[in-house]
């Protein structure tokens, strides 16, 4: 086998949010085609980071009240810790706001600029009067110029689809503090993509990308590449660029070089050589796995900063679609956008591993996530056809024969057929068509279990004189088991190693070398995978709607909140306030954001949970009186039932004060 070099990288996600299934998608993708890789016994480097800077991540840490190197520390290990448990096994997982990147970024702004690829020229943005700062587009809101739906961004408007320059919306505000924008210049600095359009025009056609990629390609390189904005003004979080005070990198400059950060912190740490996989004559391979929808800066601005800064380009972009589940995109409001945490509460990852790679192929189209399709794929594939061999061959092999296998393999044909079957399957999975390779594993399982079913060991077992065959029988069929599993696992790690531990037998490498296990002892056998049960599925859907209700559909910048339309006084008077003692406080297990109270609201005592932990540590409150509505329908959630409301007011993150009454006041009164 060829030694090959590979460096094979994820998308970066943003450190402001959870990650999701659809996240999941690329990450499980990824993880699939490495395994592989390194099962096939090249030396292969998987490495990612969380994308750490951008406008944001640095308004989300403000709201929080918190530093966004404080934001980015938290998100960055509630990711790492969501991708290990899926089993995607980064052999690097870094951050963009790292020392290796500041000095990359600044190192490659500098070749970019000293070979005359960077210019600069005063434009005029809009900015916000109030928080000091320009506004990006999607942080102005207004009525869409063309169909007058109001609370619309400044890119584009949801209702009917019209794009626009935030300079035509009309009422245009701030999203950020609800001013009205003024504009304002500012000195930027552009990369001059123009420069490379034949390099480009060359790089895009020479099979380093999906067909219809290229061909998407093609048309930008023919409609002329515009000068890239790369600079951003404070306050931003981000890199300082090197000769311009108060500038900074955008984010989109130094989260590709992130790719190489991360692997240079790898080097660093494992004592490989850098350049020998970004020099410009390096023999590596590189890979990116991306979505479609960030081609343009994978494919265009990534090679052209490469190239001009003298690094070595990409061998391949990977994109792949988008997820949709039960055939729409991801919806808070239909609980099927769901947290990659709210999953592993409920299911094991290798179903989803398992069905990813079942649906996965080379191209860009979509992939749906069906629950009905997911379970009856999970169940009858995994649990009915590949583990079922392990469950239907392992208990005559216990009770009849010391958990020790036959000393023939009495199938050698067939045994060779499974064999055979790897090159075919080896193929798949380095192409990307896991959806064909895994159509191939389990035409195989389909095999074994028509063996087992031809052979009837359960009848053996009840004839005299045919222990011999009952052995030869169940040993074969674990046999192959054996190697189902090893196909299987790039995709389905933790069941390929639950087997290799009953089977008492270890697989690393590629399948083509292993031989029958004769005359061997095995370990007991435990069910490796047990059915998906509907009522999970129910569960994740109902979290993820839960979720929403708890964080109320958080949008991604703070809206600016208009006051609300009027209420009649009747519906005022329906609000049973009173006064409340808080007699405990407590933290609630898993939810960042509740603190658990219990109220006395005079006549009886109540469970609440409230959105306060960021301002309120549970000792403080303790004792104190506050403002409760009474007679709140009680609102289930995931850590308990909750019985009213606290009223409290403020921005958020620290700044959350609870309405409390002037002394005087005591549990129980109306308030009104
Ligand atoms: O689209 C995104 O989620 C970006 N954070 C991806 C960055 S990938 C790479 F270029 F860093
Ligand atoms: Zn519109």
């Amino acid at each position: 086998m060829s030694d090959r070099k590979i460096l094979v990288t994820s998308a970066l996600p943003y450190a402001n949010g959870p990650i999701h299934i659809g996240h999941m998608l690329e990450y499980i993708q990824t993880d699939i085609w490495v395994r592989f890789q390194k099962q096939r016994g090249h030396r292969c480097y998987f490495v990612c980071a969380d994308d750490a800077h951008g406008t944001p991540i640095m308004l989300k840490a403000d709201r929080e009240g918190i530093s966004p190197e404080q934001l980015i520390a938290q998100v960055g290990k509630e990711h790492l810790i969501d991708f290990t448990e899926f089993g995607v096994a980064f052999d690097k997982y870094h951050s963009t706001h790292s020392e290796e990147n500041k000095q990359l970024s600044s190192l490659i702004y500098e070749r970019l600029r000293d070979s005359g690829h960077i210019s600069s020229r005063t434009i005029t943005q809009a900015y916000d009067p109030v928080k000091n700062m320009f506004l990006p587009d999607r942080f102005i809101k207004g009525d869409c110029p063309k169909c007058g739906a109001a609370d619309q961004y400044g890119d584009g408007c949801e209702a009917c689809g019209a794009t626009y320059s935030p300079t035509e919306l009309k009422n245009a505000v701030s999203a950020i503090s609800g001013e009205k924008p003024i504009e304002k210049d500012s000195v930027h600095y552009f990369f001059n993509l123009a420069d490379f359009t034949g390099m480009l025009r060359d790089w895009t056609s020479a099979g380093h990308l999906q067909a219809e990629v290229r061909n998407k390609l093609a048309e930008w390189l023919e409609s002329g590449l515009q000068q890239w904005d790369i600079s951003r003004d404070a306050p931003y979080f981000g890199f300082e660029i090197p000769d311009a005070p108060g500038k900074y990198f955008y984010v989109w400059l130094d989260a590709p070089i992130g790719y190489m950060a991360s692997f240079k912190n790898l080097c660093a740490r494992q004592g490989l050589d850098f350049d020998e996989f970004w020099a410009t004559d390096s023999d590596a391979e590189l890979y990116h796995f991306i979505g479609k929808d960030i081609i343009y800066f994978h494919a265009l601005f990534w090679p052209a900063m490469l190239s001009g800064a003298h690094f070595r380009t990409p061998s391949a972009i990977f994109a792949h679609g988008f997820l949709t589940v039960n055939g729409e995109k991801m919806s808070k409001s239909r609980g099927t956008f769901i947290t990659a945490r709210t999953y592993l509460e409920h299911l094991n990852p290798e179903y989803l591993r398992y069905y990813f790679a079942a649906k996965l192929n080379a191209g860009v189209d979509d992939i749906d996530l069906n629950f009905d399709d997911f379970s009856q794929r999970v169940n009858a594939d995994l649990v009915g056809k590949v583990v079922n061999i392990a469950s239907r061959c392992s208990g005559f092999i216990a009770k009849r024969f010391a958990n020790v296998l036959s000393a023939n393999c009495s199938e050698p044909a067939l045994f060779q057929d499974f064999i055979n079957a790897n090159k075919t399957i080896a193929d798949f999975y380095e192409t990307r068509e896991f959806g064909k390779a895994m159509r191939e594993i389990m035409a195989l399982a389909d095999k074994a279990n028509h063996y087992i079913d031809e052979k009837k060991p359960w009848l053996l077992a009840k004839e005299n004189g045919k222990d011999a065959e009952l052995h030869d029988v169940c040993s074969m069929g674990l046999n192959l088991f054996r190697l189902l599993a090893a196909y299987l696992k790039p995709v389905t790690p933790v069941l390929a190693k639950n087997a290799e531990h009953f089977l008492n037998s270890q697989v690393d490498g590629w399948i083509d070398a292993l031989q029958p296990l004769t005359s061997h002892a095995i370990n007991d056998f435990s069910p490796l995978m047990t059915r998906v049960e509907a009522d999970k599925i129910v569960a994740i859907v109902e979290a993820s709607k839960e979720n929403l209700e708890k964080t109320a559909d958080k949008p991604k910048v703070k809206k600016f909140e208009p006051i609300a339309p009027a209420i009649e006084f009747d519906d005022f008077a329906k609000l049973d306030l009173r006064i409340a003692k808080i007699v405990k406080a407590d933290h609630v297990e898993g939810a960042d954001k509740l603190l658990q109270l219990t109220v006395d609201i005079g006549d009886e005592t109540r469970n609440i949970f409230a959105g306060i932990k960021s301002a309120y540590a549970p000792e403080e409150l303790e004792g104190k009186l506050t403002l409760v509505i009474a007679n709140l329908a009680p609102r289930k959630m995931r850590f308990g039932l909750s019985e009213g409301m606290v009223l409290a007011a403020g921005p958020g993150g620290k700044d959350i004060w609870l309405l409390s009454p002037d002394e005087g006041a005591v549990a129980g009164m109306r308030v009104k």
